[in-house]
């Protein structure tokens, strides 16, 4: 039983839980939902259908998910007023998983990012974004089958954080008074202006998660990416922790760059990841140049976002990428893009990203073999060029198919 007044379980279902920093997964386990805005519903049924069939037919009625509904954006302020009711904070902290469509931020005004907010309250501190290449897919690049990363972006801190007040505010005003007449800058009485905090817990933690990842995974390197030369006491500051939690704490485990050309010639040793840093703006040619040099990215919260999204047009664009807000045994899982409205309730929108999502969440809660099986169902329908409108117009020549008969599609090809 959970303890929210509101919120009543499914009838048959269990919590899950957590022992010795793991989660403990029961077979019959609540898992939250949240449908989002524009396309949010559309990518949120076909995801949840395939989902529940993969789990099917792999654990054959053993494992079953109870999904739990929860309201936040549009609907929970037709609803409630608010468009992030405090039950379904309470109610993700309760349950621990979740997995959600995309929220409207409105532009210069109105609410602040709902996203932001589940991720700073819920202290979900790392975005974690894999990018692979799904065999078949129309990429811009000549090689994309040699982006294998996972990006381990800092969700909480940065310029995110959301600490800013706007040009001509009194606040704004304040803060410059002060800059100007006790710090000696010189910023302009008309200027907005924003605070980039980058601090110590949340940076080791970030960067900590990273390595535990790569190492669990069998990974080669982690590599750094800041703007240390220029932002030196934020950005720089993120590098010298990250380093110095791969020192101290997976001593044994790590090598530095140096180490390895002047010690190992070149050859990570069994066992051992490599720990390297690079700038944020070369980092993007990097990834475009010489992919198969890098693994698994560490980074504050703005470069992660940038690189993120430029690592997924790499492979074939926004609609594949998947994404999951970690923290400590608590995520939330969701697609990289956002509402779309421009094509929203029109069945055509790619839930690829969604099920992608949905796939992580899986791997999460220990189920890999069903997160294994949807995958590789997922990439078989890709690779038989049954694809929606989107990834249809990069085919060139081959019909697209609705969202809706995309997920029928894909049910077929689990086996
Ligand atoms: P967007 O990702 O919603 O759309 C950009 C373009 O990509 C549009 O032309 C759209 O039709 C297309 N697109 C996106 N996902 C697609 C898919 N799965 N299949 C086919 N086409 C797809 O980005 P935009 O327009 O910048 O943002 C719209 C709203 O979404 C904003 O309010 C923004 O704040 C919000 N947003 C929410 C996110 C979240 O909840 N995690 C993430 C990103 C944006």
């Amino acid at each position: 039983m959970n303890d929210l007044k509101k919120i009543k379980e499914p009838e048959g279902s269990a919590i899950i839980d957590v022992k010795d920093g793991n989660l403990l997964v029961p077979d019959n386990p609540v898992i939250c939902y949240i449908d989002g805005d524009g396309v949010g519903p559309e990518v949120m049924s076909v995801g949840r259908e395939v989902i529940n069939s993969t789990i099917e037919r792999v654990y054959r009625g053993e494992k079953n998910i109870f999904w739990l509904k929860l309201s936040a954006g549009n609907e929970a302020i037709s609803l409630s007023s608010s468009p992030l009711p405090e039950e379904t904070i309470e109610a993700i902290r309760a349950y621990r998983i979740c997995i959600k469509g995309p929220l409207t931020t409105p532009v210069g005004g109105g609410h602040r990012s709902l996203n932001v907010a589940i991720r700073q309250t819920l202290n979900l501190y790392a975005c974690v974004r894999p990018v692979t290449y799904i065999p078949g897919l129309p990429t811009p690049v000549k090689h994309p089958e040699k982006v294998d990363m996972v990006v381990f972006r800092e969700n909480t801190e940065d310029v995110y954080a959301g600490i800013e007040w706007q040009q001509g505010s009194k606040e704004a005003l304040d803060v410059i008074t002060f800059l100007n007449t006790k710090m000696g800058t010189t910023i302009s009485p008309d200027a907005g202006v924003g605070i980039k905090p980058i601090s110590i817990q949340p940076t080791k933690q970030l960067v900590r998660a990273a390595i535990e990842y790569a190492l669990t995974k069998s990974r080669k390197s982690v590599t750094l990416v800041t703007k240390g030369n220029i932002m030196k006491y934020t950005e720089g500051a993120f590098r010298t922790w990250g380093y110095e939690v791969a020192k101290e704490e997976f001593g044994n485990y790590v090598i530095t760059e140096s180490e390895l050309n002047e010690k190992f010639a070149g050859e990570i040793p069994d066992g051992k990841i490599v720990i390297k840093d690079r700038l944020a703006d070369d980092m993007l040619q990097q990834i475009l140049l010489y992919p198969q040099n890098y693994d698994i990215i560490a980074t504050p919260n703005l470069n992660g976002d940038y690189i993120s999204d430029a690592l997924a047009a790499q492979v074939g664009g926004l609609g594949i990428a998947p994404g999951a807000n970690l923290g400590h045994q608590i995520g939330v899982f969701e697609a990289t893009h956002g509402t779309a409205p421009d094509i929203a309730g029109k069945n055509i929108v790619n839930p690829t990203a969604l099920i992608l999502s949905g796939v992580l969440m899986l791997d999460y809660i220990g189920w890999s073999e069903a997160a294994t099986v949807l995958k590789k169902a997922l990439e078989k329908t890709i690779a038989s060029k049954q694809v929606t409108k989107d990834l249809a117009l990069q085919f060139k020549g081959v019909p697209s198919l609705s969202t809706v008969d995309f997920g029928k599609a894909l049910l077929k090809n689990i086996s």
